[in-house]
């Protein structure tokens, strides 16, 4: 990683720990990530889900149609982990013999890169342009709404 690149990643945490605890999430530059140790690679995404701000916090780790996913704990939607894609599985009624396939919804949950410096795990985040579902839940107006939601209890 050449200056540059370190002036823009954010420290995250120890590698050696994060694989012990195998997630972390982090409040970085405005914006709640994160980090997933799977398998021998990380993952960096924004924390709270682009469906409805759940948190991917607790998501199982599965395969889905080959490609591994984040299932998100609050209503089973189901993340790429390479892109942030939401995927999910239909049958078409137009087809002859209606047959389940899975389906892409295109890049729904905001990815970032993850680097490893010296045990370090820095995180760089994404600078893809254009409006990505899950930066809704990155915005003021997103923590205000949660904020005076949680003062008003369960319910809301
Ligand atoms: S909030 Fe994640 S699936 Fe609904």
């Amino acid at each position: 990683m050449d200056d540059i690149e370190l002036a823009e990643s954010y420290f995250i945490g120890k590698k050696e720990e994060i694989i012990k605890t195998k997630r972390i999430t982090k409040f970085v530059h405005g914006r709640d990530i994160l980090v997933i140790h799977h398998k021998g690679t990380f993952y960096a995404m924004d924390l709270h889900c682009y469906h409805a701000g759940g948190s991917l916090e607790n998501g199982d780790i599965e395969e889905f149609d080959n490609k591994l996913c984040i299932v998100c704990p609050s209503h089973k939607y189901k993340i790429t982990l390479g892109e942030g894609e939401g995927i999910y599985k239909a049958t078409n009624p137009r087809d002859d013999v209606p047959t389940p396939r899975w389906y892409s919804k295109g890049i729904k949950q905001r990815m970032h890169a993850v680097k490893e410096v010296d045990g370090d795990i820095f995180v760089i985040l994404s600078s893809m342009p254009g409006w990505i579902e899950s930066d809704y839940y990155q915005t003021e107006k997103y923590r205000k709404e949660r904020s005076s939601c949680s003062s008003h209890g369960p319910s809301c």
